[in-house]
């Protein structure tokens, strides 16, 4: 790719200085460095304005399910704007947002009927809460208002959704948020010391699922059942660095739920579509949620679309005199949008991208366990193409690194050294450090090598820095 020449560059990182406020960023950082200033892809690719490609192992932020560069997505997104650009879905329809509401169903497992469009997740996670707020007002339990969900779990920044978020740093800017959600632990095996270890040094998983879940019902008796609405869960919690549930997890929490009469919300924002292998991670694991939030892979990121889809039992309600739910957002549901995920989930048919991500994993997972033989790497764990490598200081005693020295090797050093190795990926420490992986699902074994090599290189030089 022909690089940005000098000037046009200069001005662009000026510009970028002056006027544009990234999310999430620690601006003071770019006083000196340039701005990564990303302006082309393709297939598992990006290139930057200097020229220099990158593999895409983060799916942009867990969202570029077919990669980039798709000319059928692109048309897909153009044919509509010209047809109808924009139209809401206050009190009107359009027939791309009809169709997707009905595959959507289609594809969401059980009694999952009712598609509520939003334009991302944390619109999504704000739409379930007040959702289970008001279908508990409509049916005579009006004290069921609370929300349940796990420690360091990201849930978005609506004040909703960040009071849902179990990350205390993030929400301590802004409080007081919305009241009223309370912690369990997540599903964190490899830091769960009393389940640890068995006569072949390995965890329970099975026990360790069955303790995790039965919290939730510690949680629901502590605030009293008559209060509790719901519970947000991710199938794979992503924050925290990747946990898996443990075998029989979810069906225990679904029990729980039950039992309480409270909602299970799965929170699939990264989830759905593909990254583990199913249209839903509820199917990958067998459960049966209330309600799923998705947003992200609907569109492979060709345009912004999120929703959240709820039972046909959630909806009756709704469905009689003069009772609204008045809620909605104004590009909820955007033709342009819903034209895109229409193409988007053809796609997914017409290729097999659910089989392939499947018939992949397992070379996935091997590839990245390669790693294990560097000192830091502690824990290798996810599931499908959605990957998180925990680093510790000490291997046998899994000893994590205090915040100063996470600090340092973090943004210190891996951030800017797996960028500069032509690896996109995320050195998070929401909990304790780990490299996040998150790659399109077209990825083969060559990116996986890739991938497996740049990290090696990089993980390799950060065990001289400590
Ligand atoms: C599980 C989960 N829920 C909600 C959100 C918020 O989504 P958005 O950034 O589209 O608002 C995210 C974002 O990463 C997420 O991972």
């Amino acid at each position: 790719m022909v690089p940005m020449d000098d000037e046009t560059y200069g001005d662009l990182q000026r510009s970028a200085r002056e006027h544009l406020w990234m999310h999430f960023t620690r601006h003071s950082s770019y006083e000196k460095a340039d701005v990564p200033i990303i302006v082309r892809g393709e297939g598992a690719y990006i290139w930057d304005a200097k020229g220099t490609k990158y593999l895409d192992a983060l799916a942009g932020l867990f969202v570029s399910q077919l990669g980039h560069g798709r000319e059928d997505l692109a048309e897909a997104a153009a044919r509509q704007a010209k047809e109808l650009a924009f139209f809401p879905l206050w009190s009107y329809a359009h027939p791309n947002a009809i169709e997707l509401a009905e595959r959507i169903a289609g594809y969401a497992p059980g009694d999952l009927n009712k598609v509520f469009f939003t334009t991302g997740g944390g619109e999504a996670v704000e739409t379930a809460w007040k959702l289970a707020k008001q279908y508990f007002k409509l049916t005579g339990r009006p004290t069921k208002h609370k929300v349940i969900s796990r420690a360091i779990a990201y849930h978005g920044t609506p004040q909703g959704a960040l009071s849902i978020t179990g990350l205390p740093p993030m929400k301590a800017p802004f409080e007081p948020l919305v009241p009223s959600t309370f912690r369990v632990p997540n599903t964190n095996i490899y830091r769960a010391p009393e389940f640890l270890p068995h006569t072949d040094g390995n965890a329970d998983p099975e026990a360790f699922g069955r303790w995790a879940a039965d919290q939730i019902a510690v949680a629901i008796e502590n605030e009293g059942p008559d209060t509790v609405a719901a519970v947000f869960l991710e199938p794979v919690q992503n924050s925290g660095g990747c946990f898996p549930p443990p075998p029989g997890y979810f069906q225990r929490v679904r029990e729980i739920c039950d039992e309480y009469d409270v909602l299970l919300v799965s929170d699939e924002v990264i989830c759905a579509f593909g990254r583990l292998g199913h249209y839903f991670g509820a199917e990958r694991y067998d459960y049966q949620p209330d309600m799923i939030t998705f947003a992200k892979g609907v569109t492979s990121g060709y345009a912004p679309l999120g929703g959240m889809i709820a039972t046909d039992e959630l909806m009756e309600p709704f469905r009689h005199g003069t009772t609204t739910f008045l809620h909605g957002y104004t590009f909820g549901g955007h033709p342009v949008s819903t034209a895109v995920a229409l193409a988007n989930l053809d796609a997914f048919e017409n290729e097999g991208i659910n089989k392939r991500v499947r018939e992949n994993e397992g070379a996935f997972r091997a590839t990245l366990e390669k790693l294990y033989d560097l000192p830091i790497v502690g824990d290798v764990r996810g599931d499908g193409f959605f990957y998180g490598i925990e680093l510790v200081k000490d291997k046998a005693t899994r000893e994590t690194f205090n915040e100063a020295e996470s600090e340092k090797l973090l943004r210190g050093f891996l951030s800017k050294a797996l960028y500069d190795a032509g690896l996109y990926c995320r050195a998070d420490d929401r909990g304790d450090p780990v490299v996040q992986l998150a790659p399109p699902l077209i990825c083969d074994q060559a990116h996986f090598d890739e991938m497996e090599q740049k990290l090696r290189d990089v993980l390799s030089r950060a065990v001289d820095l400590l």
